[in-house]
Order: C-alpha cells, then structure tokens, then sequence
C-alpha cells in the first residue's frame, strides 16, 4: 500500500467519496452529497500547498482510500497551532480490514508533526446503528494527547412535510410533525435592520467581529484570507451593520443529503451576533433562515459548541437535538490543554 498526496480532480474526488458513502449508507443513515464544487470551495483544491492534507491510499495501483483535512490556524487563549479538520475519511469495500484507516492516520499525523505543535479536529458519528464510524479508545483518551466530547445539533425545521419524510429515524419524523405547529416561517430582512449580503470590501471588518468574539475560549482564528474564501463561491454570509460598521454575521452553505428522500439541507458555520442589539440578533439569524428557505432547503443545522448563546436560537425556532457524535481534538504532540468542554468555534464537515 503507498499513502501519497492525493493528486486527482474535484470531480474523481467527490465521485470517489460520494460512491463509498452510497454503498456504505443509503437508506441506513443520512449523509451529504460533497459536490466537486462544495470540495474545491472548502478544501481550496486549486492551491496546490492546501493539497498538504489530502491524502490518498492506493493498492496495488488503485485509489482504496482517502482521509482529507481542512488546515487553519486555532487560537486557544493567547497561543495559536496549526490544525487541520480532518473528514471525509472513506474505504472502498473491497479494501476494509486492511489497516488502511491505520496507514492515512500515520501518515497525517507525521505531515502535522512536521509543521509543530499540530491538533487534529475531527467527528464519529455514532447516532446510528449502521455507521461504520468507531469512537476514539480509552488508550487514545488516556495517553494526555486526546479528547473527545458529545456533541449534537441545533436542528431548524423549513419544510415540515419534506423534512419528516426525509428523515429516516421515525421519531424524527414524528417529533417533525409534533413541532409543526411552533414552526413560523422565518422573516426577510427589512431595510431598517441594516443586514445585507456580505461583500469583499467588509472582510476587515468581518475579521474584526471575529476577533472580538471573547466569549470564546478557542477558535478558529480567521484572516482576512481564509474568511474571504469562506464567504463567498459556495459558502454564503449575511452581514449587519450598525451605524455604518459591520457588527455580526452568519454564515453557512447548502448541501444535498441522502435520507429516505434527497432534499437540500443547510449547515451554519458562524453565527457571530452578541455585538448586535437583541432585536438584530434575531432578525439577522430569521433573515439567513428565510434566504436558505428560498434555496429549497427543509432544514438548517449548526453544531452545539457553546458559540451561541442558547436562548437567541430557541428564539429563532431551534431545537437542540440529541447529541450523535463524538466531537474529537488530538495532539500529535501529545500534550493537550483541553477545550472541547468550554465555548468554542469550529466547523462541523
Ligand atoms: C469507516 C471506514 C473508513 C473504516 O474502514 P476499515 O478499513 O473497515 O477500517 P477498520 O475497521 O479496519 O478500522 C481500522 C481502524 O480505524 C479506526 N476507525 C474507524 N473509524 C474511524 C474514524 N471515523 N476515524 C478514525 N479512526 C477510525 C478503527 O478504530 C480501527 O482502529 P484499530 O485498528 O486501532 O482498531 C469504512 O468502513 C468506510 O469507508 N465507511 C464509510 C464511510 C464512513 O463511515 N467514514 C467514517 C466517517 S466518520
């Protein structure tokens, strides 16, 4: 087996991940469908440096496996480390049990070794019977260089009917219907609210929103960079402005998911309101909420984090829905302060 750089397109990448999660999951478990466009966006394909972290094993000539990272600098406190979010971790059939899950880890972890101090954020899914997904063992918890936490969504209902028959789970189906009633459709903006969309020139701006979020202990830190690519092409961003200056934003993208039906399903990224009074806080997150209802999705999720204050999304209509996955950040240094227990920000992929 050779663990190499993967070298291939957006188009044989998502066709790759896409077909082993099909064969794996359809109709067992829900899954997103990563579009070549959704990866190039996200994984940053054309730089041939942000290739660092996408890894591919191949056997006996043919692509077996892959495990993919998303590299961004992490502030915990006053220091920063390098850190990838590593996902998409998929093995054709025909090539399971061979230690290639084994042979991508080793090979991740020496590429992050190389660059220092490096953490490694990752999910397994465990809300399913049918995932294939395994929690990190008590040896890994143990060794200092670990750790784990439960971690669920804050779950949005757009369309009661095509949402409760995507759902594959029958009590999400029935607690869909049950909800119905308390589900208002989300309001646009209004001109007086001063959000609009996201534009080049408010990235200094949006960078300093970030910046100031004090309520977190660790987060990503977003440069002017990083921030750009993630609020536009695939991803989008509602801004509001207060007095003239941009205060707060959200972001999120749009994806398809397999459940018992197809639909469009959206994910929150950042939902960084408290520096908004409390009326645009709301009208700022019912304003995201009516856009992505008009992109024909049936339900908006955000990872549970402790980013957003509680009460600002159960006003806007969430519900927090049970924890499903283990929530993961491992040192390969070995030494880890932890932080998965207080506020903090990251992506959920
Ligand atoms: C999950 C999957 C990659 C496992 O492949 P496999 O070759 O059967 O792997 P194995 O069962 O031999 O497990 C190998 C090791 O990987 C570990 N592992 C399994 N899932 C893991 C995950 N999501 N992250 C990290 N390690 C994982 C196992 O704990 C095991 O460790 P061990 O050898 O120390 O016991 C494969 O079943 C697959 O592609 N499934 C569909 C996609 C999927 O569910 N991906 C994971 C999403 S989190």
């Amino acid at each position: 087996m050779e663990v190499r750089t993967y070298d291939g397109t957006a188009e044989e990448l998502s066709r790759f991940v896409i077909s082993v999660w099909r064969d794996a999951y359809v109709g067992k478990m829900a899954f997103p469908l990563w579009t070549p466009e959704y990866l190039a966006w996200q994984l940053d394909l054309a730089a041939p440096e942000a290739r660092e972290h996408l890894l591919g094993a191949w056997c006996e000539g043919e692509l077996a496996g892959v495990l993919l990272g998303w590299s961004f600098p992490y502030r915990q406190g006053e220091q920063r480390h390098p850190a990838i979010l590593s996902s998409w971790l998929s093995v054709r059939p025909e090539f399971r049990g061979r230690g290639v899950v084994k042979a991508l880890k080793i090979e991740q972890d020496s590429r992050m070794r190389a660059r220092g101090d490096g953490l490694i954020f990752a999910y397994r899914y465990f809300g399913s019977e049918h995932s294939l997904s395994k929690g990190p063992t008590r040896e890994q918890l143990d060794s200092g260089g670990w750790e784990s936490r439960r971690s669920g969504f804050w779950v949005r209902i757009l369309s009661t009917v095509r949402a409760s028959r995507w759902y594959l789970n029958r009590w999400q189906r029935r607690l869909t219907i049950v909800g119905a009633p308390f589900t208002r459709s989300p309001r646009a903006a209004r001109d007086r609210d001063g959000i609009r969309p996201w534009e080049p020139r408010d990235v200094g701006a949006s960078v300093s929103v970030l910046e100031a979020r004090r309520r977190l202990a660790s987060s990503i830190a977003w440069d002017e960079k990083s921030l750009s690519k993630h609020c536009s092409g695939f991803g989008r961003c509602l801004v509001a402005e207060v007095d003239g200056v941009v205060r707060g934003l959200v972001t999120w993208h749009v994806l398809q998911f397999v459940g018992a039906t197809e639909e469009p399903v959206a994910i929150f990224d950042i939902i960084a309101t408290e520096g908004l009074p409390d009326a645009t806080q709301r009208a700022l997150l019912d304003a995201a909420l009516h856009e992505i209802k008009s992109q024909g999705a049936v339900l908006a999720l955000k990872l549970r984090t402790g980013d957003v204050r509680a009460l600002a999304m159960i006003r806007t209509g969430f519900i927090p829905w049970f924890s499903d996955s283990f929530e993961t950040v491992h040192s390969v240094s070995g030494t880890l302060s932890p932080m998965l227990d207080h506020p903090h920000h990251v992506l959920w992929r």
